[in-house]
């Protein structure tokens, strides 16, 4: 309806500048991103004539991000209709949710919304009749199976907490569609887990609480490929880091990488800051969190924000200090405990994210994996898979080219011993 009055009204004229400014940074962070993801643009390159994605519907519930509106944008371009949810409620880049609705995206979402609101979006999406559901965190698979919801060909996942859900899924009542791990091709957990992580964690660190790493005391638990990035990047500041593990095998990692390996008991009275990368919950419980030294920083990077008990932290301090944004101090008998980003995955909610460079390997085999659903479901058994080798090594070759890298090929005579090598066994 046209607005009757001569006069303009003002605040749907603040409302309108507002989304403007958010539409125009989110283009220009579009834009920016696209520029450092080559991999995905030269697949977008050579699809979107011919358009594979035209009939199929696409559900994505990923972090909110620029690198994300980049895959979103590429599934676009090569045919595809789509609606997206966040796969964490402070991860939404408001300017990039801008973006996306302006190129006619179905969003649901929403930065910082109550714990009802980000589920009732997930269901949302659930709802939205995709065929193809792309799931970071394994929470979209789970409502999916939960609530029965049909039509849906087959899905992705692409992180370790999400991949250890579907495992969970698949023992209680089995898939009901076949879903392809993107997490464990190689051209993504080596890459995305541990140097994109690693970076952008520490990068949280310093955005969230600008102090100087050299020379403080971290303790890393869990020595994965989040926790080898997260310690490495530490390292090479000049922190001094703890690692804690309960893998004998990467607990050895870890000590031959050249790391101090502890019991996080021994560690609780020592470590000036300590980030949890397992995947697993109450990793800092409330127990430990008394034994913690005055002054001490808790983070995590981990996909859930189970890993550091801060129900005890809230319940005992209602309202807690908040110094910066995203920090909050709490009084815990008489010592002050500092929770950065109430506990959820500091790289996401703190900064914005791993780097685009990363994040185009992942969305590569992300992307590739959706086209390889598309002519593959129907024969692809209601299970979890992994990428395709093909896929896995297509992105890794394209990522080195992209870096203007080349490398060897086996010459015939190798391929010919490596054959008989093998034969002898
Ligand atoms: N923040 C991000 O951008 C990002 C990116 C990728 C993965 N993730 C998430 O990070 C978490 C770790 O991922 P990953 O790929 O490193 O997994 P991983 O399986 O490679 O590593 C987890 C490690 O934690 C150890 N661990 C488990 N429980 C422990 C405990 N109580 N104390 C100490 N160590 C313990 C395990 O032994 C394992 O070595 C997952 O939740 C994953 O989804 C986050």
């Amino acid at each position: 309806m046209k607005n009757q009055s001569s006069t303009p009204n003002k605040s749907l004229k603040i409302k309108y500048a507002n989304s403007q400014r958010l539409l125009e940074t989110g283009n220009l962070s579009y834009e920016w991103a696209v520029r450092m993801m080559k991999i995905i643009s030269k697949i977008t390159e050579k699809y979107q004539r011919t358009k594979p994605l035209a009939n199929f519907k696409l559900g994505f519930c990923l972090h909110i991000t620029k690198e994300t509106s980049v895959l979103v944008m590429a599934a676009k371009a090569l045919g595809a209709q789509i609606s997206i949810c966040s796969a964490n409620p402070l991860s939404v880049q408001p300017d990039i949710m801008e973006f996306l609705r302006y190129n006619e995206i179905e969003v649901f979402a929403k930065r910082d919304p109550s714990k009802i609101e980000f589920f009732e979006n997930m269901i949302k999406l659930a709802k939205s009749n995709a065929h193809i559901i792309t799931d970071d965190g394994g929470e979209l698979h789970g409502i999916v199976h939960k609530r029965k919801i049909k039509g849906i060909l087959a899905g992705t996942e692409q992180t370790t907490s999400g991949i250890n859900r579907i495992l969970s899924l698949k023992a209680k009542t089995g898939l009901n569609y076949p879903i392809i791990g993107v997490n464990n091709a190689r051209s993504k957990h080596f890459f995305d887990n541990r140097y994109g992580t690693g970076q952008s964690t520490v990068y949280g660190l310093l955005k969230i609480l600008g102090i100087l790493i050299a020379g403080k005391h971290f303790v890393v638990c869990g020595y994965g490929w989040v926790g080898k990035g997260v310690s490495s990047c530490l390292r090479g500041l000049g922190a001094r880091v703890t690692v804690t593990e309960v893998d004998p095998f990467k607990a050895l990692e870890a000590y031959m990488d050249g790391f101090d390996v502890q019991r996080l008991e021994e560690t609780l009275m020592k470590g000036d800051c300590f980030i949890t990368c397992t995947g697993q919950r109450n990793v800092i419980s409330r127990h430990d969190l008394e034994k913690l030294k005055n002054g001490v920083f808790l983070a995590n990077a981990g996909h859930f924000d189970v890993e550091i008990d801060v129900d005890y932290l809230y319940a005992q301090n209602k309202q807690p200090i908040e110094r910066r944004p995203y920090l909050e101090s709490f009084d815990i008998k008489g010592k002050t405990i500092n929770l950065i980003a109430k506990g959820r995955v500091i790289n996401l909610v703190g900064v914005e994210g791993n780097s685009s460079e990363v994040m185009d390997l992942s969305f590569s085999n992300q992307l590739l994996s959706i086209l390889y659903i598309t002519k593959n479901y129907k024969n692809l058994a209601k299970d979890l898979h992994q990428v395709p080798t093909k896929i896995d090594e297509k992105v890794a070759q394209m990522a080195l080219s992209s870096f203007g890298i080349k490398i060897d090929k086996l010459t015939k005579e190798q391929i010919e011993y490596h054959r008989q090598a093998f034969a002898n066994f």
